[in-house]
């Protein structure tokens, strides 16, 4: 995997950036990774991300991104997923989408992000507009 020097104005890093791009390297590979970033507020955690995230597309891969919102007390569970599988379905198409996804997995995607995902062996239904 190439690797880019990181933007002028970022301190420091090179570790948890080496981190992320190992794990994306092993992703790249087949096997699915889980990296969590946790730190106080303003440490630097979406600076971080923002960084990584901007090279791996350089790179070629596909990045998506969902955040968390707060409404009161609770926030909305799995948002943070459901917004980046819904901007996968924008760029796919429901089909292509379920395309990647093990047989049978496509109703639950549907469930989770509000959108139809067809079966690709399937015919799709005709979307509203
Ligand atoms: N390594 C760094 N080098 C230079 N500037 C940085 C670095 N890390 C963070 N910053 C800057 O510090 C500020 C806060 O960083 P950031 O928003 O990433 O924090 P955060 O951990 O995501 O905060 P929050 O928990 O509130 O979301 C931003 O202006 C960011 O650009
Ligand atoms: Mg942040």
């Amino acid at each position: 995997m190439a690797t880019h020097d990181p933007s002028p104005g970022l301190v420091g890093r090179a570790d948890e950036l080496s981190a992320l791009q190992a794990a994306l390297a092993r992703a790249a590979g087949g096997e699915p990774r889980t990296v969590l970033v946790g730190g106080e507020a303003g440490i630097g955690k979406s600076r971080l991300i923002g960084e990584f995230a901007a090279e791996a597309n350089r790179d070629g891969a596909r990045v998506l991104a969902g955040g968390c919102l707060e409404l009161g007390a609770d926030g909305l569970p799995f948002a943070p997923f459901t917004a980046a599988l819904r901007e996968l379905v924008r760029d796919l198409g429901a089909g292509g989408v379920a395309g990647l996804l093990p047989s049978g997995s496509a109703r639950e995607l549907a469930r989770a992000t509000r959108r139809p995902c067809a079966r690709p062996d399937r015919p799709r239904r005709a979307q509203p507009t």
